[in-house]
């Protein structure tokens, strides 16, 4: 499938390139396709420019444009837009040349794989492993496994960075309190079993704030295990190897791969981090490297304080010990000279905001970080209670993850019970293994499409009926589509893979029109989506695909498909369905949700 927006972006750069203009297009897909499927903007910058008339400059551009094989003569509306609209023709060959979905070119819709792949870095999830995984993890572990995809599909080698936090005093305490509530933990670390590490960690602080001895034997023990003595490492690798058990089992059932690499992993890119900004150190003001109170620190242009003073980057404390900031640097290092990442990707709640920008100006003001190498801070706003309140336990605690999907899928199943399984007969058509994997499905495809269809900034309040509603941009509405799609070659009594792919698809219909149109544009979403990192481009584009094909085969604006004639048509039009269904599921996929072939 070629990509029509970058098509026809390349001809009107051909006809800017005539007038001699070096210029952005600005070619987008139009809001309303009453005037059009494609509109170029870039008339009235020029002519801004040159002190011409949009409307003349546009005019010139469309004499000079080649696109008659793709698009209707180009037609001039208000100040001077170039509103263009796709043959069907055009649509037609593009899908057509589509193979089927058994062949490996078919499977990724004709999409080929970017010619120039990257090394990308994504760093997703990152909970803290002293504690169970809250909410809060959601979205980041969402979010950054949906970009992964895309950026996997579109052909770039992929680290998905999962950088838990397994370090800092915290572990003090717990290694402690482990030593004292499992004496035998470090003979036989693997048989260690924490069956609530939420409950572990009040114990461990409870007894941390009641008890002055326990106190100083957790600092001890940062101590040592700092200094890397053998036996606290052995009972602290214990624990976090639980703890990180736990979090798997949320992987596993949300089908998310990544790589577990902690800040404790960091430890000697941090020290030699400081070996190497110890040697740019200078006094003065002017050097970007200094010592501050004591502390390692980089100064960056454009960071203050409040109160106007310079703000710098500490990267190595006061006592000498490393922060989160030192971890992040160095988790730049890593991914810039170990892995040879040209694009690293944070997905991290906004909240951290400053420390990304932070130590993303200090590895450039430093010149760790070259400039064809980019840094992104996807940052994600919050989700919220229902109440639009932070989320929280009654108690005012923090909301387990796991806890939230189970109540996802116990309520998915209920949809499932009531509103879906019912046949004519009345009868529940799904065993109950059956409708266990449905309402599984249903229920982690609810949760991760509802988090991925809100802009990425934006809070969003957690609402089971809204994101279970069979109505709307949700993914039970985008799953039934899909049932649907694939249950009509089953009325038609043909199977998809075998409809011929040798016949032309006949594209003629306005109904039919639009489907192909929306089919053909789903390349353009990837391309977006991979470039701009917006997943809500995608359940945008898959929920506006799902109504197109509603329309196109509603039996009174649309057309008929299963019985349609003469039997080309009706083969054509089958052939648009199969291309609806594999579509969805592919897209769908991208956004890790799985279909079902009924539900
Ligand atoms: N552990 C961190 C937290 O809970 C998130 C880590 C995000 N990744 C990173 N490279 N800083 O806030």
């Amino acid at each position: 499938m070629k990509s029509i927006q970058c098509e026809l972006s390349r001809r009107i750069g051909c006809a800017l390139a005539e007038i001699g203009i070096e210029g952005d297009p600005l070619l987008f897909e139009a809001q309303d396709r009453k005037f059009g499927d494609y509109q170029s903007n870039c008339a009235m910058g020029i002519a801004k420019k040159a002190g011409k008339k949009p409307r003349e400059v546009a005019q010139e551009l469309i004499d000079r444009l080649d696109v008659g094989d793709l698009s209707d003569p180009p037609e001039i509306a208000g100040p001077g837009f170039i509103n263009f609209r796709i043959k069907p023709s055009y649509l037609a060959a593009n899908l057509a040349a589509i193979p089927p979905a058994t062949d490996p070119v078919g499977a990724r819709l004709g999409i080929d794989p970017e010619e120039n792949p990257q090394t990308v870095v994504v760093d997703l999830s990152g909970p803290n492993l002293a504690k169970e995984m809250h909410v809060g993890h959601l979205r980041s572990t969402v979010i950054g496994d949906c970009v992964a995809r895309c950026l996997e599909f579109m052909g770039h080698r992929v680290y998905r960075e999962n950088h838990v936090g397994d370090w800092g005093t915290q572990f003090g305490m717990l290694v402690a309190h482990l030593k004292h509530v499992r004496p035998d933990v470090a003979e036989n670390p693997d048989d260690l079993v924490i069956s609530d590490l939420e409950s572990f960690y009040i114990d461990a602080k409870a007894r941390f704030d009641s008890d002055e001895a326990f106190k100083a034997e957790s600092r001890e023990t940062v101590v040592a295990l700092q200094q890397g003595d053998p036996q606290t490492r052995k009972i602290w690798k214990a624990f976090c190897d639980e703890s990180l058990r736990h979090c798997h089992a949320i992987y596993n059932r949300m089908k998310v791969e990544l790589e577990d690499r902690g800040e404790s992993y960091y430890t000697e890119w941090m020290q030699d981090l400081a070996r190497r900004l110890e040697a740019m150190c200078a006094e003065g003001e002017d050097s970007a490297v200094r010592i501050s109170d004591g502390a390692l620190c980089i100064f960056m242009d454009g960071f203050k304080t409040r109160d106007g003073e310079p703000l710098p980057l500490i990267v190595r404390k006061k006592d000498g010990g490393f922060n989160y900031a030192s971890s992040d640097l160095a988790t730049i290092l890593h991914r810039v000279e170990e892995l040879g990442a040209r694009r690293i990707i944070y997905v991290v709640g906004l909240p951290q905001k400053q420390h990304f920008e932070m130590v993303f100006a200090a590895a450039r003001k430093v010149g760790w970080v070259s400039d064809d190498v980019s840094m992104i801070h996807m940052g994600f706003g919050s989700m919220l209670a229902s109440t639009g309140k932070p989320f929280k336990t009654r108690e005012g605690g923090t909301v387990k993850l796991k806890g939230l999907l189970d109540e996802a899928v116990s309520r998915a199943r209920q949809v499932v019970e009531t509103q879906l399984a019912d046949d004519e007969e009345g009868q529940r058509p799904f065993s109950t293994d059956e409708v266990d994997n449905i309402a599984e499905t249903v229920g982690m495809a609810a949760v991760r499409y509802f988090d991925l269809s809100h802009s990425l900034a934006s809070d969003y309040k957690f609402d089971l009926n809204h994101m279970l509603s069979l109505e709307g941009n949700t993914a039970p509405y985008m799953l039934y589509a899909y049932a649907r799609v694939r249950s009509i070659g089953r009325k038609a009594g043909v199977d998809f893979a075998e409809v011929s792919t040798a016949d032309p698809l006949v594209i003629e219909h306005p109904a039919e029109v639009a489907l192909a149109l929306k089919l053909a544009q789903f390349r353009d979403t990837i391309d977006t989506l991979v470039r701009d990192l917006k997943p809500n481009l995608l359940t945008e584009y898959l929920f506006e695909l799902a109504k197109t094909f509603s329309r196109f085969y509603d039996k009174k604006i649309g057309v008929r498909v299963i019985d349609a004639s003469p039997e080309s048509v009706r083969l054509s039009r089958l052939r648009l369905c199969d291309l609806t269904a594999r579509t969805l599921a592919l897209g769908l996929g991208l956004l890790g949700i799985e279909t079902l072939e009924q539900m």
